[in-house]
């Protein structure tokens, strides 16, 4: 079942919740690919009911981003979510989410703002305001969808830790489930925005998990200067690859520390032919 309107998804999951089924929420901005799959297969295991959202969020992009380009393929969306077993698709348009005529700027609406200590880094450095748009839109669909469960992929680390930080702050009655990163053959982790990669750029961007598998092989053989770890990558990148950052922290806190420990993370992000393509690995597992 495909639902856009908001009061058509409440009207929806009533009997659901009545009945004490489970509701999981597995939140999307579409372009599915085998990595939502796996969150849909996870939600699917634990849940009684699974509804999927898909929906381009505007606030979660900088004036300078890809939102306008960003791949819309709703109707290829839902038939794999319905061949999946998904119950129900919530794509709400940006004016269902936001009002008719949304502005939106934080002089118009109410935003849930993460604290900076979580933000200032990684992603939240160059994607300024980003997470306040995640957290204000995902705090939307968990009051909309009212879920039980909801699950995130680990590729996003930064984005699961500011989650599941919201949702302990906030006491949202919500668990959070974190599910593994997918990966295609050789490493590359899948994410929507691989598809603007040519065959070669797919190629280079292999750098990434090769970087980060190297991390945690040196950790493993004994390395934990958080410093040296990050000199290792030195030695794989080339001019094709833009290194926009290599940083090691904690994997609950993003806390940085100088010396690795075995819930240690090592977070990169790089753009490849102008693709910005992030990536990330535990060092203890
Ligand atoms: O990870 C995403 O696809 C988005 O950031 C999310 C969580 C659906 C919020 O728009």
């Amino acid at each position: 079942m495909l639902i856009k309107k908001i009061n058509e998804l409440r009207e929806y999951i009533r009997p659901y919740k009545a009945n004490n089924e489970t509701l999981g929420l597995v939140p999307t901005m579409g372009a599915l690919h085998n990595g939502h799959l796996s969150l849909i297969k996870a939600a699917k295991e634990k849940c009684d009911r699974v509804v999927v959202s898909v929906f381009v969020n505007p606030i979660q992009f900088g004036p300078n981003e890809d939102y306008n380009k960003y791949p819309r393929t709703l109707k290829a969306d839902y038939e794999l979510c319905m061949k999946n077993g998904v119950d129900a698709v919530f794509s709400p348009s940006p004016e269902e989410m936001y009002g008719a005529g949304f502005i939106l700027s934080n002089d118009n609406l109410t935003y849930v703002c993460p604290p900076y200590n979580f933000t200032d880094k990684l992603c939240g450095k160059s994607r300024v305001g980003h997470f306040d748009g995640v957290c204000t839109v995902v705090n939307k669909l968990f009051n909309i969808v009212q879920p039980d469960f909801a699950f995130f992929g680990e590729k996003d680390a930064q984005q699961l830790i500011i989650i599941k930080k919201m949702v302990k702050d906030l006491n949202i009655p919500i668990e959070i489930i974190g599910c593994p990163i997918v990966r295609e053959t050789g490493g590359l982790a899948l994410s929507s925005r691989n598809k603007y990669l040519s065959e070669n750029g797919k190629k280079e961007a292999l750098l990434l998990s090769k970087i980060l598998q190297n991390i945690k092989k040196c950790y493993k053989q004994g390395i934990i200067n958080v410093d040296l770890l990050k000199e290792t990558a030195f030695s794989f990148l080339n001019n094709n690859v833009e290194l926009e950052y290599l940083e090691i922290y904690d994997s609950d806190t993003l806390e940085e520390k100088q010396e690795a420990d075995d819930n240690s993370r090592a977070f990169i992000a790089c753009r490849v032919e102008g693709v910005r393509l992030i990536d990330n690995i535990k060092l203890g597992e």
